[in-house]
């Protein structure tokens, strides 16, 4: 993003990047990174798309940052299966509890998850973020596996190293 553009994004987003209850995503994992810096990707993404196809790019960066917003202790409850489905809706409560929305930002968080929940996206907005979000978690699980795979063949390596020795 251009300066002028971060100077933008961070004038959109800055009371919930701010906010304390947000901050704690700093410390869920998510995707092997927090899910703080994976909602900022993902808030970033929209943030570009939406404004470039003059769309309510405001309002779709902010849901944009909050779709994810919930902690595993609210998931405690649910299996990795009903997570999928389940934290739209937690993240939207959320939201919701801490700040303004407008039902096409509800409509953005809640649907996130299609087609594994059966909330539709409704707005192009809603589309974008969905589509953000599977193409900045494709990202992150790629380089963390990519990561893994290198870690593996690095001990692999050091094995057969130390048995030759
Ligand atoms: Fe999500
Ligand atoms: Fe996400």
């Amino acid at each position: 993003m251009s300066l002028k553009q971060t100077y933008e994004f961070d004038q959109i987003v800055n009371d919930i990047t701010n906010h304390e209850r947000f901050l704690d995503l700093k410390h869920e994992l998510h995707h092997g990174i927090s899910r703080y810096e994976h909602s900022l990707r993902v808030a970033k993404v929209t943030y570009q798309i939406s404004k470039k196809l003059h769309l309510d790019y405001e309002r779709a960066t902010r849901a944009a940052l909050l779709h994810d917003f919930f902690t595993e202790k609210e998931m405690a409850n649910f299996t990795g299966k009903e997570t999928f489905k389940v934290h739209p809706k937690i993240a939207l409560i959320n939201a919701k509890k801490y700040f303004d929305l407008d039902p096409k930002q509800e409509n953005m968080i809640e649907a996130h998850m299609f087609p594994v929940s059966n909330v539709l996206p409704k707005y192009k907005e809603s589309w974008i973020v969905t589509c953000a979000d599977k193409v900045v978690a494709s990202h992150e699980m790629y380089r963390y596996k990519a990561q893994m795979v290198l870690g593996i063949w690095l001990i692999f390596l050091f094995n057969v190293i130390a048995i030759q020795k």
